[in-house]
């Protein structure tokens, strides 16, 4: 250890548990098209936090000043021994910018990475080994000195599965000498296969076990990265990166409720695979990244997916109607799923609705409660019944509010059989009342057409619509309809575009989907307005490692 760097504290991970990193909120967001505003980082690591992972990385603060303070947000707010993490490059100017917003936070977590395999060293980074490892060793004990004893400064070597292997463990023991307390193996293009992972982090636990964590951190290029996760618990691996989901860049990462269903489902198999994850809260926390990222959640996916817990031919219902475990190896609500319907009205009370809701995985109170409640009774006499998929609906759509710019007054439409539609919208635009009337191919085509009209001569630009989705919220003639959007600024173009989504609820599917395209107009303008926005979008997911 060089002088004046101390010694770490760590190794961190209690004896018998394995550290559940998420980074939903960084691998996750660098999805293309899954970018967050800081308020929506915000909600995700809230829920992350009732969730109990250990460690939730927030972000990449040098990526831009969005996520810089998206990440110091977080740092500021997330309590109860939770560590919040930030991503850096071995390259001078990000591990200054990560430690600078992580350093408020009760447990800082530093992330530095350089990639370490030829192809990388050769055609990106254009640098030798030799320099590689030196940077790498620079900027671990820069963190080290920066933070002190009791942070943990993480080492990922980048592309790692492809990494000659003297070389890769040379690097490890270097870093670890310089200071890092946890050694991250990652498998950045989803290479690798479970026999053959297992025994690269057999070795890199072999050799700095004693002295650093081991991590893994497994992409699904091949569909293994849950299956190359869990095969690196059985070698010896004390953290893993995962994502809710399985979000993240291409193919996503091991996806969080994976891995740590199979540890708690299969203990025997996976001694020293204990984790404090409370599952009840899975369900909520694939709903709220699935809404806020507009990624759908494939029906069939392991423990989150729609129909997960469904059971569809007769055999099977009896078997489960006679005893569940003939073909359940989990129970539905260990993973935070009720079955119920609730059933609300104008008298049902405010304390019963907090229930419930807690129940869902959702904690309200005081004015969002309120608030909550009156949506709740609303919709109770909109449709003859409020189901748990309703509620969840409310819950995430009141998270997702967008400061409002611009503002609906009343939208009017004319469409017929065969025919052009006809809209008109009336619009607050700050201080500005606009109204504008156009023709379209149908009633929303022609009210976005009209959008456009009003909002084009005060911003100099428009939305323009790159993506429409709807979708019933629950069964039955009066379901809820759920319009999802993506949208950019006319303005915007080439591969760095800035595409943001928005959504809109409702029991008229025109209403929604002309909330949605509103939620996107205003997300659009507090990107152009800057950081200080709430509604600042954190990164452009191009320059992204
Ligand atoms: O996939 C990868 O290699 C990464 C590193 C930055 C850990 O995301
Ligand atoms: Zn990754």
């Amino acid at each position: 250890m060089a002088a004046g760097v101390p010694r770490p504290a760590g190794p961190f991970v209690p004896e018998g548990t394995v550290r559940v990193f998420d980074t939903t909120l960084r691998d996750g967001e660098q999805a293309p098209g899954a970018g967050l505003t800081a308020a929506e980082k915000l909600e995700v690591a809230r829920q992350l936090a009732r969730l109990h992972v250990d460690v939730i990385e927030a972000g990449f603060p040098a990526a831009s000043p969005g996520d810089f303070e998206a990440v110091r947000r977080i740092a500021q707010e997330t309590k109860g021994g939770i560590a919040v993490a930030a991503l850096a490059r071995c390259r001078d100017g990000d591990p200054q910018r990560a430690i600078e917003a992580i350093k408020v936070a009760e447990k800082p977590h530093l992330h530095v990475f350089i990639a370490t395999s030829d192809i990388h060293l050769k055609h990106k980074l254009r640098m030798s080994r030799d320099e590689a490892l030196a940077e790498a060793v620079r900027w671990v004990r820069h963190g080290r000195k920066a933070l002190g004893r009791d942070a943990e400064i993480e080492f990922s070597a980048e592309d790692a599965s492809r990494t000659d292997v003297d070389y890769l463990m040379q690097v490890y023991e270097a870093v670890v000498e310089a200071g890092a307390s946890t050694i991250n193996i990652p498998d950045t293009v989803g290479y690798a296969i479970p026999s053959e992972f297992g025994k690269l982090v057999e070795r890199a636990v072999g050799l700095v076990g004693g002295q650093a964590t081991i991590s893994v951190h497994c992409h699904n290029d091949l569909g293994l990265a849950t299956a190359n996760t869990l095969a690196a618990v059985q070698a010896g691996a004390r953290q893993v990166e995962v994502t809710i989901n399985g979000l993240g860049e291409r193919a996503g990462n091991a996806s969080l409720e994976e891995v740590v269903m199979a540890l708690r489902t299969r203990p025997t198999q996976f001694p020293g695979g204990g984790s404090q994850v409370q599952t009840e809260q899975l369900t909520a926390a694939s709903r709220l990244v699935s809404y806020l990222t507009g990624f759908a959640v494939q029906p069939n996916k392991a423990i989150v997916g729609g129909n997960a817990f469904a059971h569809e031919s007769g055999i099977h219902q009896d078997g489960v109607i006679k005893n569940p475990l003939t073909y359940e190896i989990m129970t539905p609500q260990s993973v935070g799923l009720t079955g119920s319907q609730l059933t609300i009205g104008k008298l049902s009370g405010r304390r019963g609705l907090q229930q419930k809701l807690r129940q869902l995985g959702h904690e309200v109170e005081g004015e969002g409660l309120d608030e909550l409640y009156r949506a709740a009774v609303a919709l109770a006499d909109a449709k003859k019944e409020v189901t748990d998929a309703d509620l969840h609906a409310l819950v995430e759509q009141r998270v997702a509010e967008v400061p409002q710019a611009v503002r609906l007054e009343g939208w009017n439409v004319t469409s017929s059989h065969g025919g052009k539609a006809t809209g008109m919208v009336s619009l607050a635009i700050g201080d500005e009342e606009r109204a504008e009337a156009a023709i379209g191919n149908g009633p929303v085509d022609a009210l976005f057409a009209a959008v456009d009209q009003a909002v084009e001569p005060v911003f100099a630009w428009h939305p323009v619509l790159e993506s429409y989705e709807i979708k019933a919220v629950s069964g039955g003639e009066d379901a809820q309809g759920r319009v999802l959007v993506r949208c950019r600024r006319s303005s915007d173009v080439g591969p760095g575009a800035l595409v943001v989504s928005g959504h809109g609820l409702s029991t008229n599917i025109i209403e929604a989907s002309l909330e949605a395209y509103l939620t996107a107009v205003n997300k659009l303008h507090g990107a152009e307005i800057g950081p200080a926005s709430p509604a600042f979008v954190g990164q452009r997911t191009a320059e992204l490692p």
